[in-house]
């Protein structure tokens, strides 16, 4: 493997790559919605910024998103309305759950009022959303209340060590762990919950921070959740035996802690959940690498600038930005012309790139052209 500043960074231009979605004729909007392996659409996720204010080795490696790198001009987001109209067009369609993500989606000015205009959002039968945000934590303690009142019902905050170096280094830019914890105890008060809290497993970096992490998050009403270290991307240099699988987070855990299997709560769940004997709380393991969970995965993904990923992994997004905001020679659609095309786009998905990795391991070899994690949410 080459040295990190040795490596050629193939950065996907997504602008040019994406592709325009067609409106098929002669459809309508009736009938079940499944793709090509029969997967319904629930959960869509929203990346409302491609900046953020870490350097996660893992996500965005300091090198690569430097100083010279080009974030999206702020003309290329998505509005508010945009992805207001968009996502109640998907609530239309299916989807129950919304996330909003980034980068560091606390970063997005006012984000309050989109969460407020998407809390509004009913599904068909005119139940609510599971209405959900990720986060870094660093600016949560300050944003949690305005969130909350705002109509936002729970937060998942990213944590990957207890230990201030440890954590420092991971973050790359020096941020400590007090105020990543000061931000879940804000969202705790104000009652943003449940709250989950994700750590990525790096072997060798932060695998010593799984129990101490246990330890700190038992019994506080917190769900840790340990998930494998994954390929995504094409700038973090990721290699198989940097990725603890899950079966050993599980052995270390229970060699402290007496754990119970928690049978699976929705379908297309991420995380297998287990919960401590002694009625304390309960933690989740989230396998993308050892043990694919793609056969029921019902996640679409909204980039900041208004392409639709199928996966995680995709190359290449569906400009839905086009349809809303027309291009040359296409104007802008209506309603239904985007619903039709979105129902198109679904019906065609074939995506289940863990599956595929995990029988077919790319160990090595050149960095794919794949879409980057903070471009399109976690
Ligand atoms: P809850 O509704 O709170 O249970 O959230 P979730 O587990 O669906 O979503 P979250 O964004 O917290 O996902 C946790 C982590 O699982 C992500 O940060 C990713 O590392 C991984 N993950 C989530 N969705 C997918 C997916 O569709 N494919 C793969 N391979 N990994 C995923
Ligand atoms: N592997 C696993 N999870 C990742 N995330 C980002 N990059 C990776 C990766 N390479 C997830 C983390 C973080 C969320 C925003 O994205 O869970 O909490
Ligand atoms: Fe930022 Fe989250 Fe990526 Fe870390 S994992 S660089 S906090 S978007
Ligand atoms: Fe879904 Fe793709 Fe993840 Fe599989 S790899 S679970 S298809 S996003």
């Amino acid at each position: 493997m080459a040295a990190m500043s040795d490596r050629v960074i193939p950065l996907l231009d997504h602008r040019q790559q994406a592709l325009r979605p067609q409106v098929p004729a002669g459809d309508d909007l009736t009938g079940q919605l499944r793709d090509g392996w029969r997967r319904p659409l629930r959960d869509l996720r929203i990346s409302v910024t491609d900046r953020c204010n870490f350097r996660c080795t893992y996500c965005m490696p300091k090198d690569v998103f430097d100083r010279d790198h080009e974030f999206l001009p702020h003309s290329a987001l998505l509005s508010f309305e945009e992805i207001h109209r968009l996502a109640g067009l998907f609530v239309a369609q299916g989807v129950q759950k919304l996330r909003l993500t980034g980068g560091e989606p606390l970063l997005r000015r006012n984000l309050e009022r989109l969460v407020g205009m998407l809390a509004d959002l009913r599904q068909p039968g005119g139940q609510t959303l599971d209405l959900t945000l990720t986060t870094n934590g660093s600016l949560l303690a300050r944003k949690a209340q305005a969130l909350k009142d705002a109509g936002l019902q729970r937060v998942t905050v990213s944590l990957d060590a207890l230990d201030d170096a440890v954590f420092k280094r991971m973050n790359d830019v020096d941020f400590p762990v007090a105020e990543v914890l000061a931000g879940i105890a804000e969202a705790q008060r104000v009652g943003l919950t449940p709250i989950k809290v994700n750590m990525v497993v790096k072997r060798g970096t932060n695998d010593d921070q799984i129990l101490p992490m246990a330890r700190h998050f038992r019994g506080s009403g917190v769900a840790l959740r340990f998930i494998e270290y994954m390929d995504v991307g094409a700038t973090n240099g990721w290699r198989m035996d940097e990725v603890l699988p899950s079966s050993q987070v599980l052995a270390r855990l229970q060699d402290e802690f007496e754990l119970r299997a928690l049978s699976p709560g929705a379908t297309g769940e991420t995380a297998r959940r287990w919960a401590y004997a002694d009625g304390s709380g309960e933690i989740g393991l989230i396998s993308s690498v050892s043990q694919a969970f793609c056969s029921d995965c019902n996640r679409a993904r909204l980039s900041t600038e208004g392409q639709l990923y199928l996966c995680l992994f995709a190359h290449q997004g569906h400009d839905l930005r086009a349809l809303l905001r027309g291009a040359p020679g296409h104007p802008p659609c209506s309603d239904t012309d985007i619903s039709l095309a979105l129902r198109h786009i679904w019906r065609q998905r074939q995506d289940r790139y863990s599956e595929l990795r995990s029988q077919a391991p790319a160990e090595s070899g050149p960095a794919p052209r794949r879409v980057e994690m903070h471009y399109i949410g976690g």
